[in-house]
């Protein structure tokens, strides 16, 4: 028998917990011996209105289950809000260890259709969110020199996806928060990772199709639970996860063409040399900006 990953004397904060994957992050969290806050708005799939119950009926399962939870209505998408959530670990459990977040709502419409309000909305829940929620928890992080921190991203950043160019890109923009906060958090043993899951929820339930049925949000929850716990050294990744495949996203870059130190080439060289430029067969996956800097480093220098 493996040894059993456990939770006993951390805190751990989930946004949107009131529902969805979310909620089967606290539940299996506190299973596992976390002390959890609940946050949920409690609103729509769109982001309107707002109710307690939803955190509350979260709290509810895990205290018959035995566990311990307190609950926060909070909206990420402010940062009184973020603030609050953070303060609520605080006051209730004395610290936090770990934040999930995973709040998040949808105003799907073209590009060319999408208004101002439904970006500035989605941007806020997601990206925003993050932020306010994070930035706060980090501070606490850094001073007892731990954390663990979890994003959620989609495909439909990394990848793509019609009608969803607000949701897109606060997704793919919490990819570039997750490399940031990995890099500035790994001497203070704050790891940093992002999921994009697939799962059957409120939120994806009239988009999914026939892949529905195969994609219970439950088959996220380990991975997350994983990178939310002691034994998960590693930071700085991106994993996609869903319907039982788990499997790694990386961003990476290829060798391209190097024109030659001091050269300008002209559009036709560009041209000429396409297949180089966009060629996908060998790259290498650098884990911060500089790393990829030093490739230009060594064309400059052989
Ligand atoms: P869900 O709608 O069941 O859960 C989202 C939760 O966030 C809800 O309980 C909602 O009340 C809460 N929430 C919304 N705005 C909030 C705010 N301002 N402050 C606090 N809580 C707020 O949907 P689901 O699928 O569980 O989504 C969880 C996360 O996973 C989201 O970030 C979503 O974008 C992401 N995701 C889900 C996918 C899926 O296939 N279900 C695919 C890719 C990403």
């Amino acid at each position: 028998m493996t040894d059993q990953i456990v939770f006993d004397n951390q805190v751990a904060v989930v946004t949107g917990a009131g529902g969805g994957l979310g909620k089967t992050y606290a539940l299996e969290l506190a299973r596992r011996g976390a002390r959890v806050v609940v946050n949920d708005l409690g609103g729509s799939v769109d982001g309107s209105g707002g109710a307690s119950s939803m955190a509350d009926q979260t709290v509810a399962d895990i205290e018959a289950a035995g566990g311990e939870a307190v609950a926060n209505y909070d909206s990420v998408a402010t940062q009184e809000g973020g603030a609050a959530i953070i303060q609520t670990a605080l006051d209730s459990f004395g610290t936090v260890d770990i934040v999930v977040n995973n709040a998040g709502i949808l105003r799907d419409k073209s590009f060319a259709n999408v208004e101002m309000s439904d970006v500035h909305a989605v941007l806020d829940v997601h990206l925003r969110g993050a932020f306010h929620v994070t930035q706060p928890a980090f501070q606490v992080m850094k001073e007892k020199a731990y954390g663990r921190i979890v994003y959620t991203a989609s495909a439909s950043g990394i990848f793509g996806n019609f009608g969803q160019a607000n949701y897109g890109a606060a997704k793919m923009g919490l990819v570039g928060l997750m490399n940031v906060t990995a890099v500035e958090g790994a001497k203070y043993g704050i790891n940093a990772n992002a999921i994009a899951p697939v799962a059957r929820t409120r939120m994806t339930e009239d988009l999914l199709g026939p892949l529905a049925e195969a994609v219970d949000p439950n088959q996220v929850t380990p991975l997350v639970v994983y990178l939310a716990s002691q034994n998960c050294d590693f930071s700085h990744e991106i994993w996609t996860v869903g319907g039982g495949r788990y499997a790694r996203i990386f961003v990476g870059t290829n060798r391209g063409w190097f024109a030659g130190k001091g050269a300008v080439p002209s559009v036709e060289e560009v041209r000429d040399h396409l297949d180089e430029i966009r060629d996908v067969e060998s790259y290498i996956v650098p884990s911060n900006s500089m790393e990829e800097l030093m490739m230009l480093g060594q064309m400059l220098a052989e």
